[in-house]
């Protein structure tokens, strides 16, 4: 089959090297020029692994353009613009208003973007001549690839049952469950999940902080509740709280969707409120002083990506830089716009105060010796993941929720 794909992002991307591997002939549309170049010579404009060697190794299946009209004749058209916050936190449908005008011949249009409840209905009736279905995404940046070759369900969602049935053939190959449903369930279904996550990870912050004033160690508490399989392990880490390029705008969008039906959502509402408090408590764990200098081990919204959107390193720099903190930032792939580093030792050295704010490997893994250069030995674990906190030297160790310089024992994981 052929198959076009709107947006070529972690999503769009990820979505035409699926194709493209399981040997479908695939024609991308990017608007962006320099990505569009990058990609046209072979490479993946971020960091996922194993995209640019798709992009290399079935090059002869994969048309790259800036020209909609190319995938005129294509049997399906994937959808994957950005779908991003607006000031209110409402979902911004700029890009799908614009793909969707350029889209000149009757097609069969899959949304792979995360829209709000009610879109790919109100889309159907926008434009009666194609025939839309929506499949969100579920992938994890950093491992866009391998998601969505093997994700862990696929969701369709559409009205029509023909195209249904034939989208479930394709994504039947994958050997996953799938999920066949109404377009506002699959839309549901993708937001549900987001907040889901993120609430967790708020419900773990705000316990984490009455672990620091009650003398508790959050990441035993964790060990303890995830060992209930009604529970799980997974996302109940405390540390500086969410980012990324979903889960903030997600959350908003869905506030901002039960607004619109006269509803408020509150414990979404206390999620966002939960995050927010918890950049402002790391925050806060370091005192006010002419001079200080504060050196961010890790700038990137997780480990494995070089994506910055609403990282939370942005928001804590911004605070610290209220209060005139000098701060400079080491990462191994991410950029930002403030001091940055080449290595954790240049970051660290002359520095009051490491934060450790995403846990990559290397980071994670710095010996004692790597914080000599400090002016005073001090590492706040925001993600409570060094692997040297039981036995920390000359290091001042201090986690979040990990009992606040009294024995910090890190987590059996
Ligand atoms: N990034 C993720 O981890 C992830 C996961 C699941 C779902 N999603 C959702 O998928 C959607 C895309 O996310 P992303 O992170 O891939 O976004 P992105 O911003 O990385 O990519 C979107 C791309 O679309 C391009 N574009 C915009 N308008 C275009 C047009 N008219 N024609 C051609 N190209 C156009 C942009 O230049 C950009 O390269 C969003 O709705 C997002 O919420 C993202």
């Amino acid at each position: 089959m052929k198959f076009g794909i709107i947006g070529l992002g972690y999503v769009g991307l990820a979505t035409l090297c699926g194709l493209a591997k399981a040997g479908h002939e695939v024609i991308g549309v990017e608007k962006d020029q320099p990505r569009l170049r990058r990609l046209m010579s072979g490479h993946a404009p971020f960091h996922e692994p194993g995209m640019s060697e798709v992009l290399q190794d079935y090059a002869d299946s994969i048309t790259l353009t800036d020209n909609t009209a190319d995938t005129n004749d294509v049997d399906y058209l994937f959808l994957a613009v950005g779908t991003p916050s607006k000031e209110d936190g409402s979902c911004d449908m700029t890009f799908v208003d614009a793909a969707l005008s350029e889209i000149n011949t009757k097609q069969k249009i899959v949304i792979r973007s995360t829209v709000p409840p009610g879109t790919t209905d109100l889309l159907s009736i926008m434009y009666p001549f194609h025939t839309f279905a929506i499949v969100p995404e579920f992938l994890q940046e950093g491992r866009a690839l391998a998601d969505v070759l093997k994700p862990n369900r696929v969701v369709i969602g559409s009205e029509n049952l023909e195209i249904s049935e034939e989208l479930a053939g394709i994504y039947g190959r994958l050997g996953v469950p799938i999920v066949c449903t109404t377009p506002i369930n699959a839309e549901l279904i993708k937001y549900a999940s987001n907040a889901f996550l993120a609430t967790k990870i708020s419900f773990m912050n705000d316990l984490s902080r009455l672990a620091d004033k009650a003398g508790a160690d959050i990441a035993t508490i964790a060990d303890g509740m995830g060992l209930d399989p009604r529970i799980g392990r997974s996302y109940l880490n405390a540390g500086l709280g969410y980012g990324g390029s979903c889960f903030p705008k997600d959350m908003n969008a869905l506030l901002n969707v039960a607004a619109e039906n006269e509803l408020d959502l509150p414990v979404i509402r206390a999620a966002i409120q939960a995050n927010d408090e918890q950049i402002a408590y790391v925050a806060s764990k370091i005192e006010h002083r002419p001079n200080l200098r504060v050196a961010f081990l890790g700038l990137a919204f997780k480990p494995g990506t070089d994506d910055m959107r609403d990282a939370p390193s942005i928001t804590l720099a911004n605070h610290l830089r209220l209060r005139e903190v000098e701060v400079v930032g080491y990462d191994p792939l991410a950029k930002w716009e403030y001091r940055q580093a080449l290595t954790p030792e240049e970051a660290l050295k002359g520095a009051d105060v490491a934060i450790l704010v995403t846990e990559w490997d290397e980071l994670v893994n710095l010996k004692p010796e790597a914080f000599a250069g400090m002016r005073t030995k001090r590492l706040i674990d925001a993600r409570n993941a060094w692997k040297y906190a039981r036995d920390p030297e000359d290091v001042e160790y201090e986690g979040v929720g990990r009992m606040q310089g009294k024995t910090n024992t890190p987590s059996s994981k």
